[in-house]
C-alpha cells in the first residue's frame, strides 16, 4: 500500500492541533511539513517554532520538507525537535553528501528532493546515502498548483534507476496529488504520497487520506 503523507501548508493554521489531531486518527502514514524561507522559494510557511508545536501532538512520523538555503543550519535543530525524515533540495546543497550525512548522524532519516526542472540522473552517485527522493511534480512554494504531467516519466527512470544501483531508497512525489494523478504515479513506481489540497479542501479528510491509501 501507498504510504501517504499529507502536507499540512493546506490546512488551516489556525488549527494546527485541530488538523495534527485530525492526522493522528487518519489513516495517513506520516505529516508534511513545509518550511519555506522566502530565498530559494517565493514564500514563507511554517518556522521551527510552528513546526515543534505540530511535533508536540503528533503521532506519526514527521517528514519535513526543507525548501530553504543553507539546510544544514536547521539538522540539529530538527533532530531535538524530533523530525524523522529530513528532506534537503538538491538545488539548495553544494555538498549534498556531507549535508545527508549529517542528517544521519543524528539518527534520522535523509531525503533529498528535486525541482521539476532537475533530472534524476543527477542523484546516480549519491543513491546509496539517501532513503528517500522526492520528486517535485509542481514548482515548490504554493499549494494547489497543476501537476507537472513529466514527473511520471521521472518516476519511471528514478525506479529504474534504484533497480540498477540496488538501493532501498523510497520515491515520494509532491505536488498536485490527487485522486487521478496519484494513480499514474503509483503505476509508474511511487511509493509515497504527498497531498495536500487533495486532503485538506476535501469535504472530508480523513476518508480521502482512505481514498488514496487504497488507489
Ligand atoms: C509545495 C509543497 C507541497 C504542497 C503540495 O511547494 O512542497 O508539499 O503543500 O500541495 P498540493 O498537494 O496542493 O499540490
Ligand atoms: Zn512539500
Amino acid at each position: 500500500m501507498v504510504i501517504v503523507s499529507p502536507s499540512m501548508l493546506s490546512a488551516d493554521f489556525g488549527k494546527l492541533y485541530e488538523s495534527t489531531e485530525m492526522l493522528n486518527n487518519s489513516q495517513c502514514d506520516w505529516i508534511h511539513i513545509d518550511v519555506m524561507d522566502g530565498v530559494f522559494v517565493p514564500n514563507i510557511t511554517f518556522g521551527l517554532p510552528a513546526v515543534e508545536a505540530v511535533a508536540r501532538r503528533a503521532k506519526k512520523p514527521l517528514d519535513l520538507h526543507l525548501m530553504i538555503v543553507h539546510p544544514e543550519k536547521f539538522i540539529d535543530r530538527l533532530a531535538e525537535i524530533g523530525a524523522d525524515l529530513v528532506c534537503v533540495h538538491y538545488e539548495t546543497c553544494n555538498h549534498l553528501h556531507r549535508v545527508l550525512q549529517s542528517i544521519h548522524a543524528k539518527g534520522m532519516k535523509a531525503g533529498v528532493a528535486i525541482n521539476p526542472a532537475t533530472p534524476v540522473c543527477v542523484l546516480e552517485d549519491i543513491l546509496e546515502d539517501v532513503d528517500v527522493v522526492l520528486i517535485m511534480s509542481v514548482n515548490p512554494g504554493f499549494g494547489g498548483q497543476k501537476f507537472i504531467p513529466r514527473s511520471i516519466e521521472k518516476i519511471r527512470r528514478l525506479k529504474e534507476m534504484i533497480r540498477r544501483e540496488g538501493t532501498n531508497t523510497l520515491i515520494e512525489v509532491d505536488g498536485g496529488v490527487n485522486r487521478e494523478t496519484g494513480k499514474l504515479l503509483i503505476e509508474a513506481g511511487a511509493d509515497a504520497l504527498v497531498a495536500g489540497t487533495a486532503v485538506f479542501k476535501a469535504e472530508n479528510p480523513a476518508a480521502e487520506i482512505v481514498a488514496l491509501k487504497n488507489l
